[in-house]
């Protein structure tokens, strides 16, 4: 039997991701939209792994099958693991990365060396047909940069500096990134699962 997977998201660029890295899985890959899904969800977990699994349970319950959601957000250590789960509603969703990035700055401000200490962090869940749920989580891992550089990617890339690159993440090119990014590696490491677990049923 050939598997679908629907993937729970709204954004375009990550569907494109979430496509180029799952394409040998000889599955189909459907966005919610593409599945007709379209729940009201709560995002109210603890973690990025509770996160993930209320988004992919949410669009499971609609569609059945194999949903993968995924949850992210920067991790500082001199803060405590602010902005969190909170990344994307920090300061207000619709205050600019320019603003948050630079407020971020300004708050690590004293902090030296590995005090600067930060990350990426990826969860992605997958609810399988019987209802049963797998988890990946990676991180990308870098130091808080005492000025915001690069232009590429999104978000709080630029102030995410990667030592053994010399570079922030927004300095990156996207083929780079993906290749070392919390949710490139997490989106690879749900596949070998998945290609573990539906060996032989994919035709
Ligand atoms: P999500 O899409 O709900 O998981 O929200 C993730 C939030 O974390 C984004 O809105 C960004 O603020 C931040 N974030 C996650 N991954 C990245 C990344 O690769 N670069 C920059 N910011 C990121």
């Amino acid at each position: 039997m050939k598997h679908k997977i629907v993937f729970a998201t709204g954004n375009e660029g990550k569907m494109r991701e979430v496509r180029m890295i799952l394409d040998d899985l000889g599955m189909e890959i459907l966005s919610m939209k593409e599945a007709g899904a379209a729940p009201e969800i709560n995002e109210n977990g603890k973690t990025f792994g509770e996160n993930a699994e209320i988004k992919a349970r949410a669009v499971w319950e609609c569609t059945g099958g194999i949903v993968l959601a995924d949850d992210s957000g920067l991790v500082i250590d001199y803060l405590n693991g602010e902005p969190g789960i909170y990344s994307a509603r920090y300061m207000g969703e619709d205050t600019s990365y320019e603003i948050k990035n630079q407020n971020l700055i300004d708050r690590v401000r004293g902090a030296k060396g590995q005090e600067r200490a930060a990350r990426f962090v990826c969860n992605i869940a997958a609810v399988l047909p019987d209802g049963q749920v797998l988890h990946t989580e990676q991180t990308m891992e870098g130091l808080i940069a005492e000025a915001p550089a690069g232009n590429e990617g999104f978000g709080y890339d630029p102030i995410l500096y990667l030592p053994e690159f010399g570079k922030t993440s927004a300095e990156l090119t996207l083929e780079q990134k993906n290749e070392i990014s919390h949710r490139g590696k997490a989106l690879e490491a749900m596949k070998k699962e998945l290609q573990r677990l539906f060996k032989g049923e994919e035709k």
